[in-house]
Parts: structure tokens; sequence; C-alpha cells
């Protein structure tokens, strides 16, 4: 099986998942965040390199208070237990999006969290948080534009890969494969720029419910593709021919 090196996923059906079990959506969201765990491991397993999750959206501010404060319970627990999966894995942890929003502790628990894993190489696992790609864009463009004010950059050499290393995943390859659980067919504003040649895998699963055979299926879905361009090579952006 050619694992793809970057898989990126949308982990979407928490809450359908939880209502589908006469439970609260809360529930869907601690059984989801197991699961988070669980697949740093079967990632690792596979020889998976990269992992991108995409936790929490910018959008996601507008759900109820009860339901923010319970996912902030649950980010303030699972950050400190993810040391030890970060060690058990041998994975470095960056967690992308504009985190100010947070409380202190979590900037603080993310920071260390960061700091801890920052030597790790077996896997390097990316929870986006508080993300959306246009902010993503535009925090890009500003910090930029104030280099090309300072003279750091001149505006005549900007290319897409001066462009890339103002991104949160400045560094990371770009993903090889999308997943996204649970039925919905939309990126919902999902690293629009690094999924420009990525191939897309939806599933009616729900997260909650996304196993280790699940992931074989999608990965061998995207085997039985045809790659043009021959796949996404590591530290390297596809070249451009489809
Ligand atoms: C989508 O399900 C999921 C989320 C908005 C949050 C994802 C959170 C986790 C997997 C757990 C916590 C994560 C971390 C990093 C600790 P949904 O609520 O949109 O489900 P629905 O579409 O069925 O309503």
């Amino acid at each position: 099986m050619n694992v793809p090196n970057h898989v990126a996923i949308i982990l979407d059906g928490n809450g359908r998942w939880a209502k589908s079990k006469k439970m609260p959506r809360t529930y869907g969201h601690v059984v989801g965040c197991d699961n988070l765990e669980k697949i740093c491991y079967m990632a690792r397993d596979l020889g998976i390199k990269y992992l991108t999750v995409y936790a929490f959206s910018t959008e996601n501010w507008k759900r109820s208070r009860d339901e923010i404060d319970g996912l902030m319970k649950l980010f303030r627990r699972y950050l400190k237990r993810c040391i030890k999966s970060s060690r058990e894995n041998e994975m470095r942890v960056r967690v992308i999006g504009d985190t100010t929003a947070f409380d202190e502790d979590i900037q603080e628990s993310i920071r260390v969290l960061e700091d801890y894993s920052k030597d790790y190489d077996k896997l390097h696992f990316q929870i986006a948080l508080n993300y959306g790609s246009r902010n993503e864009i535009v925090r890009a463009i500003q910090k930029l534009s104030k280099d090309v004010k300072n003279g750091k950059v001149m505006e005549a050499k900007i290319t897409e890969e001066v462009f890339e290393s103002y991104l949160d995943t400045a560094g990371i390859p770009d993903p090889d494969l999308l997943i996204r659980t649970s039925g919905e067919q939309r990126l919902s504003n999902y690293l629009l720029w690094q999924l420009a040649y990525t191939e897309f895998y939806f599933t009616d699963v729900p997260w909650p419910d996304f196993n280790k055979m699940e992931l074989v299926k999608a990965i061998e879905q995207y085997n039985s593709r045809d790659r043009r361009y021959g796949g996404v090579k590591e530290g390297t952006s596809c070249s451009k021919q489809d």
C-alpha cells in the first residue's frame, strides 16, 4: 500500500453521532476527542508522516455557549494528555489557526506542547484550532506586507514559495489526501491554498466511528486513483501539470 505522506482530515459528525445515540452533542465531542488520540497511533503505525486535523473553525464560535464551554474543557484536557501521545508516537505537535482568541491557559498549554514535542520527527501532527483558511491567508498577507514595508522582502520577489512561508503551515508539505467524515462534501474554509492538488475522500462514517479500517479504506481508494503528476513528494509542492 502506498501510504500518503500527508493526510488532512475534517472531523465531522460528532453531534449527529451523539444524537443517534440519544446523547448530548458534548458526548459526541468527548468520544470524537478520544478518537483523535487513537488516530495518531494509527497514522504512526501506517507510516503517515504528516496528519492535519480540523478541530475548531473560526465559524464554530457561533455554536451555543454550552457547546463552546464543553469544547474548551475538552481542549484543556486534550492538550495536556497529548504530551503522552506525542512522546509515545515521537510526534511533533503544532497548532495552526489564530490561537490568540483562546483563554491564556489554553494558549500556554499549546506553547508547552509545541515546545515539548518540537524535536520529534516520526509523525508531524497539526491541529487546526480557531482556524479558517481565509483568515490564515489574510494574516499571511498582513505579515508579508509588513516585511515588504520594512524592506525584508522585495515586492518583485514575491513568489508562491515566499507567500507559503507566511502561512501557518509554513514548512509543512501540502496534503496528498483529504478525508471528510459524516457525509458532507465541502471544504468549509479548510486549507484552501494547501489543498490545490489534493485527492478528496468523503465518507458517511461519522468521526467517532472512523477507525483504522476506515482509514485504510480511504488510503486504498487514494491508491486506486490515477495521480498524473506522480504524487506529492515530501518537502516539495507538486508539479502543476493537471
Ligand atoms: C464536528 O462535529 C466537530 C467539531 C466542530 C469539533 C471537533 C472536535 C473534536 C473531534 C474533539 C475535540 C478536539 C480536540 C482538539 C480536543 P459536529 O459537531 O459539527 O457534528 P455535526 O455536524 O454532526 O453536528
